[in-house]
């Protein structure tokens, strides 16, 4: 169990709002903002590069603890700017030429499908979306029948930024992996509120971000890669971090993740992402996703039973995002109300997920993201005020 009392102790943000917009940023343990604003100072005084060396065991174990949150090895993990950068990192080292194809799922999430659209138009290779099951989730059975040889990559969005649900990724991992085929998982939102292992999702590559649900700070991502498939895979971008100048003119890519990172990096983020994925795995993934989906079905009930609410999510298995419309309001306008009693949620307009929400003739939606850290009394004052 989480030890309520103590998390909203480590909190600070707590005394001033209550916080329903976890999927955005969520409020930060002071463990992660002292990490920042102890490496900034420490940066202050004795100079920034002289404040890495000297705490290189620091920014080195963020590594390790990244690693741990999602089963991998250390030499495995790239820490990045963000969640897209991460992502596009590895989807741009592809090599795609006309005829391949690339899978998608509705979920996908904006910045992804731009970049898909990006590649397939200069490259010849096509997109195509796998329909979704009855749940409303990614099909699994519609994903076996689409592949063949010329499938060179499945995107998976695990839980999407607009909608309830988790995806089954595990048994989309489990077919790509039947079928040879690369499966780049984007865990953005899942990172942080759900138990993650890549060797049972079965994914090859993975994103992640630092300020979501892992409550670390804004500006800090991660990328895994699967070792056997790190040197199939040069970065559309190098440095030298990335790779090392030789003598001769030429240059060698280093062998392990980190050829997905640049050279110049926020350090103290990296350390405070580091001290979040720990804080996290300190709680226990367990215990945090099975908080998290009772605050989300409690919130979900509650505004299922008032009138003039619909409530969007969708899928078998149903995570920490509360998707609602309110009838005569726009989205907007509940998330200003809200913000006047300081109670924070987000909108989620239709251009970041179009797939989804196009299809389901949807144009805006509020987005309510319990964490851990909520309590039963937030999320029925929540209800209350959107009832009212
Ligand atoms: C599903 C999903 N993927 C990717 C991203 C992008 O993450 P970042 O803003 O860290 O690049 C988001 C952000 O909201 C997201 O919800």
């Amino acid at each position: 169990m989480i030890d309520l009392q103590r998390v909203r102790a480590d909190t600070p943000g707590v005394e001033h709002v209550a916080h329903f917009n976890n999927a955005g940023a969520a409020l930060p343990p002071r463990q992660v903002h002292d990490a920042v604003v102890d490496h900034l100072q420490r940066e202050a005084e004795i100079g920034g590069y002289e404040a890495a060396h000297e705490r290189s065991e620091r920014w080195e174990r963020t590594y390790d603890a990244l690693a741990q949150l999602i089963g991998a090895q250390r030499d495995e993990i790239a820490v990045v700017e963000n969640a897209t950068r991460a992502w596009d990192m590895a989807f741009y080292s592809f090599r795609f030429r006309e005829g391949d194809r690339i899978l998608t799922g509705h979920a996908e999430y904006a910045s992804n499908w731009i970049a898909l659209k990006q590649v397939a138009d200069r490259t010849g290779a096509s997109i195509e979306v796998v329909p979704d099951d009855e749940h409303g989730q990614f099909d699994v059975a519609a994903l076996e029948e689409l592949l063949d040889e010329h499938v060179k990559l499945v995107s998976l969005v695990h839980v999407p930024t607009q909608s309830g649900l988790v995806n089954p990724a595990a048994e989309v991992g489990r077919v790509t992996r039947t079928a040879g085929v690369p499966l780049l998982l984007d865990a953005c939102q899942s990172a942080g509120q759900l138990p993650l292992d890549v060797d049972a999702l079965g994914c090859d590559i993975l994103s992640g971000t630092g300020r979501k649900f892992l409550r670390g700070p804004r500006g800090t991502g991660f990328l895994y890669v699967r070792r056997d498939l790190i040197e199939e895979l040069e970065p559309p971008l190098l440095d030298m971090r990335a790779a090392e100048w030789q003598h001769d003119g030429g240059y060698t890519i280093r062998g392990d993740a980190r050829r997905f990172e640049n050279w110049e990096t926020y350090v103290a983020g990296k350390i405070a992402l580091g001290v979040a994925a720990d804080y996290a795995l300190e709680l226990g993934l367990d215990q945090i996703w099975e908080r998290d989906q009772a605050l989300a079905e409690r919130l979900r009930s509650g505004l299922d039973e008032s009138t003039g609410i619909t409530v969007l999510d969708q899928g078998a298995t149903r995570g920490a995002i509360v998707t609602f419309q309110v009838a005569g309001r726009r989205a907007a306008d509940v998330r200003t109300a809200l913000a006047a009693e300081h109670v924070n949620v987000s909108v989620t307009e239709a251009e970041s997920a179009r797939l989804d929400l196009d299809g389901r003739g949807i144009d805006e939606l509020v987005r309510a993201s319990v964490h851990y850290f909520n309590t039963e009394q937030e999320v029925d004052r929540l209800v209350e005020l959107v009832a009212a």
